[in-house]
């Protein structure tokens, strides 16, 4: 299979190359460097099954010339900006990075009859909802330009599925952790102490509470879903199990940091910040039909996140 991977430089692209690869596919990695590292892909570049390109999925001719020499079956489309707070300081980010990406991509699909897409999505398309959320649970009112964003790229894949004869995955992935992060709670825990480790200010009262995932257990909800999904259009949920508080993380990061004497700050409300959705609860049944199950509880994978990311530097 000649696989595109859009956002493949970044945190979850990166170990979506390796294990793409793993399964034998030809893979094409495009990245614009926006939050992408090199060094999440140095490991690949001298695979001859890897192809990396620097390159803004927007500039239309340049994906184009991609499209006609590759010859792709398959386009997993994660580039976005994934920093939801930068998107609220500046409200055409998301547009451009999470819509306007996906309509480019899907343009490219079209003109090329590249059939198989996966969308990588998220749970603040829902904005805040205290249910247990189900795939087809609503209302969907994102309280974020990130989520907003992503619910319209959603509602764009669903068009292109049903008219041109696209078959999309789309996978709302929760808060994901693990090494090779390029932002996130405990990336930004971590790089706080590293500037000063006798402090840790948290944003909001520490009790905002979600289901985190390990990287490893969602490249393997996103490999089930794709192997197993033939509808026009397939929408998934995957979380760890159970939830875990930001006190719980910073907690545990400043332990593993090896600073336990570490004063912890929160600065009040129940928040980090305007579109931080404090609680969500994901209801995983779809994806555990098809034979997925996280291998972590959220707290554990907290724990094993936070090793790895040590032992792998940031
Ligand atoms: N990490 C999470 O907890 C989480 C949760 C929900 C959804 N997601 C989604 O998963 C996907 C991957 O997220 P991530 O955490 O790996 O973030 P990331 O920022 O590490 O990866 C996204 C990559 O897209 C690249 N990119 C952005 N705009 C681009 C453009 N115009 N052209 C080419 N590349 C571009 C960035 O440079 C970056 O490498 C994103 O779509 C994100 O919205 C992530």
């Amino acid at each position: 299979m000649n696989v595109l991977v859009t956002g493949g430089a970044g945190f979850i692209g990166s170990h979506l190359c390796d294990r793409l690869l793993a399964r034998g596919a030809q893979v094409w990695c495009v990245d614009n460097m926006h939050l992408g590292r090199r060094r999440n892909i140095a490991h690949l570049e001298s695979r001859p099954d890897f192809h990396f390109f620097e390159l803004d999925v927007l500039q239309r001719e340049a994906l184009d010339s991609l499209f006609a020499k590759a010859g792709f079956d398959a386009v997993f489309h994660m580039a976005a900006n994934s920093d939801i707070a930068a998107g609220v300081a500046d409200s055409r980010l998301d547009l451009t990075l999470n819509h306007l990406t996906t309509l480019t991509v899907l343009e490219a699909m079209r003109a090329h009859g590249v059939k198989r897409l996966f969308f990588a999505s998220t749970s603040a398309v829902f904005g805040e909802n205290d249910a247990l959320l189900g795939e087809d649970a609503g209302p969907l009112q994102p309280i974020s330009f990130y989520g907003a964003s992503k619910l319209a790229a959603e509602a764009y894949v669903s068009v292109f599925a049903h008219t041109f004869g696209v078959s999309a995955v789309v996978l709302r992935f929760p808060n994901v952790i693990g090494e090779r992060a390029t932002h996130g709670v405990i990336y930004d825990f971590l790089a706080k102490l590293r500037k000063d480790a006798s402090r840790l200010q948290v944003l909001g009262d520490g009790n905002q509470a979600k289901p985190y995932l390990y990287v490893g257990d969602l490249i393997d909800a996103m490999l089930a879903a794709w192997d197993k999904s033939k509808d026009p259009l397939s929408v998934y949920h995957a979380a760890g199990i159970e939830t875990t508080t930001v006190r719980e993380i910073a907690e545990i990061v400043v332990a593993a940091a090896g600073r336990p004497d570490t004063c912890i700050a929160y600065t009040g409300g129940d928040r980090g910040w305007a579109g931080d959705v404090p609680r969500f609860r994901y209801d995983i049944s779809r994806l555990q039909s098809l034979g997925w199950q996280p291998r972590h509880h959220s707290t554990d994978a907290v724990r094993f996140a936070v090793e790895r990311i040590l032992a792998n530097g940031f």
